[in-house]
């Protein structure tokens, strides 16, 4: 008799109590195959906004819509198996209240199946996130460096060099006491964020901020060479997948080309009896 081991996924209570331990790993995904390939390897898997300008050539995240982000969140699930699955909430889709932000996300949750959600912005979204919170949909927050706001930032510009430092560690706490279960730390000055992990009491995850944030995040497309759009230096590429991929593709052009392909082991043929060639 055989028994089926049902592998238990993390949660956000687990993703807090990790706070001062092991780093937390985390890497975005937005489609089955490669949610398989980093589920084994990471704590939570992020289906970013980020999609709208790897996956769909935006130019922001701001033409990202809720629709787009259910689907590619269902496609991550399916290949989610260990990891906590958050799924951001596009802009537009949160902002405005409360109420809207429970009717967004609670379709987020009950149509994807995803652990918690992810929002941009400190004080301001604190409200926000406990009414979420309160009402059963763990938050992960997203503060220095907001995307969403980059018109307002005028630019991917690093955050809290300055003045504005005092601005960022008011929102880490803002949205620690608000109930968030963790906060994304994006681009902001390294010393600043080390101040902002030491002072909260819940996990910072870092993207262009400090080695010592509780874990780190980086989107997978760009880790693996295949965006190439922005070469930010917070990005270290451990492999250069679109240039492998463009050499492969220019192999394949030119054994179409050349006819070497398909090959005899590429067709069908008349085959011996019993053999199976799929
Ligand atoms: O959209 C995204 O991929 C993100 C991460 C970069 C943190 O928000």
């Amino acid at each position: 008799m055989s028994a089926t081991v049902k592998i238990r996924s993390l949660t956000p209570p687990d993703i807090t109590a990790r706070k001062g331990q092991a780093p937390i790993v985390s890497l975005t995904a937005y489609s089955t195959p490669v949610a398989r390939l980093v589920d084994p390897h990471c704590d939570f898997v992020l289906v970013g906004d980020s999609v709208g300008m790897v996956v769909h050539g935006l130019t922001s995240t701001l033409g990202v819509t809720l629709d787009m982000m259910i689907m590619h969140a269902k496609a991550v699930r399916r290949g989610v198996q260990r990891a906590l699955l958050v799924v951001d909430m596009p802009f537009g889709s949160y902002e405005q209240s409360p109420a809207q932000a429970f009717a967004n996300a609670s379709r987020i949750m009950a149509e994807t199946g995803c652990g918690a959600v992810k929002l941009e912005g400190g004080e301001k979204m604190a409200e926000t996130i406990h009414f979420l919170v309160e009402r059963g949909i763990p938050v992960m927050a997203h503060i220095g460096l907001t995307p969403q706001a980059v018109n307002a930032f005028g630019g991917y510009k690093v955050q809290g060099r300055g003045a504005d430092g005092a601005r960022i560690m008011r929102d880490a706490v803002a949205i620690t006491e608000a109930g968030a279960f963790a906060v994304v730390v994006e681009k902001v000055h390294d010393a600043l964020a080390r101040d902002i992990t030491r002072k909260i009491a819940i996990p910072t995850i870092g993207i262009g901020a400090s080695a010592d944030c509780d874990g780190q995040i980086l989107v997978v497309d760009d880790m693996l060479g295949l965006f190439t759009d922005f070469r930010p230096s917070f990005v270290k590429r451990y492999l250069e997948m679109g240039e492998e991929a463009g050499k492969a593709i220019a192999a394949y052009a030119d054994d179409v080309r050349k006819r070497s392909f398909p090959g005899p082991e590429h067709v069908y043929g008349d085959q011996p009896a019993g053999a199976n060639k799929s």
